[in-house]
């Protein structure tokens, strides 16, 4: 690579509306990075530097890039039958395959599957499911959703009315009063004193405070992420999800759980919901994972209880997108998921993910690292100006934004998020390249810790 291309790459770019950017500031500073090649944990720049993919893409790329079976997959399929719709009274066997292979491997009677082609579109499609289940059911007033801060559920525009109210400051929302979010579960800033199990009883009060100001009765749905990502990795208190499952259960109010990036391995199981937490919701939405990124796919999987009011008689399923169960999507879903099973990726996640999180944990004894929670392949780290009254500094350091540039320095990809720093890799690392993330951490911490104001 040389640097005339990377002037060609940033010039055409000019063009490119780049997502959840400061627009202007890349206008005035044009510093981009132009990734060119990946293959395995690492991605290359236009510059020609090798670094370590430390988000995986986009939380997405869990079996590392340029793996042969998937491309050869997509590859035969487009060979084969290039495009067809899953519309009307059509099908194609690589959608049906995937469908039937989701079905296996999802709890309990999550049977059902829509496909769109983000993770937006999956939760937006569970909640058009779930208003229409309610209308056939006579019940045209259950449609409020509960959602929590901190929450990322994508940029549709209902989606987005699900996530956190910051990320649309100046921006609109279409959905005003559907959505009602509660607390988050952030134990590091929202428990005060309390005990872990005191911070959860205060959260389900807080849920079950909420269901009686708004009614049960008016209530579709209450939608998680198992660990909030995009919210700054907020792990909730331990038996948080089975408990909120509960309650949600007692009203009749369906559970959602957002496992867009928590699905196919990066927390060591194929779902987290019942095999991490403990639990079975009422619909499963997924994506990133479920392709490693490698082709755009997300799932939305429902109960047969949701599927059968959905699909009674005299009731049309009036949600559809031109691309969903694209056929080349789903040959890389299906290759994905073997490969993840063969491989035995997520049971290796297991061990790995584990050293991952304790070398992260290891970073506590630096002066402003105030949190690092997370688990396995999905980690944060909260930095802070003390850590005894977990002050921070003023959003101009940009300390998160900081550190990352050194990470970049030395050769790893990290994702700043105010003052969090975000580490979600590809899931096929080994304890050498675990160790190597670890050092070029600390020793980015310590280069920025050095220049900070007092
Ligand atoms: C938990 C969660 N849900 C939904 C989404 C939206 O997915 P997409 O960007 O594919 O629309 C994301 C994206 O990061 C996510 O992290």
């Amino acid at each position: 690579m040389n640097k005339q291309s990377t002037d060609d790459i940033l010039a055409q770019d000019a063009h490119l509306i780049q997502s959840f950017a400061d627009l202007d500031g890349l206008k005035q500073q044009g510093a981009r990075t132009a990734i060119v090649a990946a293959k395995g944990a690492y991605v290359t720049d236009s510059e020609g530097n090798e670094l370590i993919d430390g988000i995986g893409g986009l939380w997405c790329v869990n079996v590392g890039h340029g793996r042969r079976e998937i491309i050869d997959a997509i590859t035969r399929q487009l060979e084969t039958l290039d495009y067809y719709s899953t519309f009307y009274n059509f099908t194609h066997p690589s959608a049906a395959a995937l469908a039937d292979k989701l079905a296996s491997l999802a709890p309990g009677n999550l049977n059902r599957v829509y496909f769109g082609n983000s993770g937006s579109v999956a939760n937006d499609t569970a909640i058009r499911i779930l208003h229409h289940y309610n209308n056939r059911l006579g019940r045209p007033n259950k449609k409020k959703i509960l959602s929590r801060i901190g929450a990322y559920h994508g940029s549709t525009h209902l989606a987005m009315a699900m996530t956190t109210p910051v990320y649309s400051e100046g921006w609109d929302t279409a959905a005003d009063g559907l959505v009602h979010h509660l607390r988050a579960p952030y134990g590091y800033r929202e428990a005060g004193e309390m005990t872990e199990a005191e911070f959860l009883d205060a959260l389900a009060e807080d849920m079950l405070g909420a269901i009686r100001d708004i009614g049960a009765e008016n209530i579709a749905a209450f939608i998680a992420e198992p660990i909030m990502g995009a919210g700054g990795i907020l792990v909730a208190p331990d038996g948080y999800h089975a408990r909120m499952r509960q309650i949600t259960a007692d009203h009749d109010i369906k559970y959602i759980a957002d496992e867009v990036v928590t699905a196919f391995g990066r927390l060591g199981h194929m779902f987290a919901s019942e095999d991490v937490f403990g639990m079975v919701p009422d619909i499963i939405n997924t994506a990133k994972g479920l392709t490693s990124g490698y082709q755009p796919l997300s799932a939305t999987i429902i109960s047969d209880e949701i599927y059968e009011v959905i699909s009674e008689p005299g009731a049309m399923f009036l949600h559809g997108m031109t691309y969903s169960g694209h056929p080349a999507a789903a040959a890389a879903a299906l290759a994905n998921i073997d490969i993840l099973e063969r491989e035995e990726i997520p049971q290796k996640a297991q061990i790995t993910g584990k050293v991952f999180e304790n070398a992260l944990r290891g970073l506590s004894d630096l002066d402003i690292v105030g949190d690092v929670r997370g688990s396995h392949f999905m980690m944060g780290i909260e930095f802070v100006k003390n850590k005894d009254t977990k002050e921070t500094y003023a959003d101009e350091v940009k300390l998160g934004q900081r550190i990352a540039q050194e990470t970049q320095k030395r050769g790893l990809i990290a994702r700043p998020l105010g003052n969090i720093l975000i580490l979600s890799p590809t899931l096929i690392m080994d304890e050498a390249m675990i160790g190597e993330i670890e050092g070029i951490l600390r020793d980015s911490i310590l280069a920025v810790m050095a220049g900070l104001p007092d």
